[in-house]
């Protein structure tokens, strides 16, 4: 199963993100978390402390190799689809049994565009082939970028994290139109930071056609976690029941495929 995490700044992505992947280990499943977020901080988010992964950003050579790109460099050509199955060994860490791989930004001003370390992840996220026993979870910056940039396209899952508010509901909605026209069927949404349980019936009425896939309340303890460098469930380890739910939810595919919204009706 490969599951991508999406959604606007801020609304809880990347604990979303973190929650998934343990839980997930926590029934036996290998997972290879994948860190696209040129800011990344799943790390911190799994608790990781100080063994923080190798950047794609900072392999040069490798990224170099692999794609036929300059790095830094604007626009140019890239390998389609350039070789991706032994990245996964050679660069990510294990991190209490997930593996972590982080693509990583621009280290320095006016450094460039992250374009070859970006087409990388996505011809990982498209091409890498899972067992039964495995799973994917992709942790993407925030905004529309990454769908833009088609890195989602070979999931089976996009969750949009969404918080109550209209800005968050504004990005929700871009981001599956997007999905739509990337062909991603099964889109659901993820609310967090609930104030109260009605402002589940704000966004589900703000956002039709986007499934439920669980909610969280927002919560003092996760936000605690965060400034201790904790993962949630440190404190909170009934996070952990909630993202089971949401993973037993995923598996039974209960899902009423998202019909085409492109932009002028077309479809
Ligand atoms: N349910 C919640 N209750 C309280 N705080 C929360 C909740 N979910 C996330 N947070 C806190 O909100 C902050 C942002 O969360 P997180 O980093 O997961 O969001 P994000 O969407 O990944 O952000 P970014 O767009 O910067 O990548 C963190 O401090 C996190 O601990
Ligand atoms: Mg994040």
């Amino acid at each position: 199963m490969k599951i991508a995490i999406s959604g606007k700044g801020g609304v809880g992505k990347t604990t979303v993100a973190a929650l998934l992947a343990r839980s997930l280990t926590l029934r036996g499943v290998q997972v290879l978390a994948v860190d696209a977020d040129p800011d990344a901080n799943l790390a911190l988010a799994l608790g990781a402390g100080d063994r923080q992964p190798t950047p794609l950003a900072q392999r040069r050579r490798l990224v170099e190799d692999r794609t036929g790109a300059r790095m830094g460099g604007q626009g140019g050509y890239f390998r389609l689809n350039p070789l991706v199955d032994d990245l996964p060994a050679e660069l990510a860490v294990d991190l209490d049994g997930i593996r972590l791989l982080v693509m990583g930004g621009v280290s320095s001003a006016g450094a460039g565009c992250v374009c070859p370390e970006s087409a990388l992840v996505r011809a990982l996220v498209t091409h890498l082939v899972l067992a039964s026993d495995e799973a994917l979870v992709l942790d993407m910056e925030a905004g529309l970028e990454h769908l833009g940039r088609g890195t989602a396209r070979g999931v089976d899952h996009l969750l949009v994290v969404v918080e109550p508010g209209r800005r968050a509901v504004a990005t929700a909605l871009q981001v599956r139109a997007l999905a739509a026209e990337l062909g991603i069927e099964r889109v659901w949404l993820l609310a967090n930071k609930l104030l109260a349980l009605d402002d589940l019936d704000y966004l589900t009425a703000a956002l039709p056609g986007l499934p439920v896939l669980g909610h969280l309340l927002a919560n003092p303890a996760i936000a605690r976690a965060d400034r201790d460098g904790q993962p949630p469930w440190a404190s909170a380890p009934d996070l952990l029941e909630a993202a089971g739910g949401w993973l037993d939810r995923l598996a039974g595919q209960e899902h009423t495929p998202l019909r085409s919204h492109p932009p002028g009706g077309r479809g």
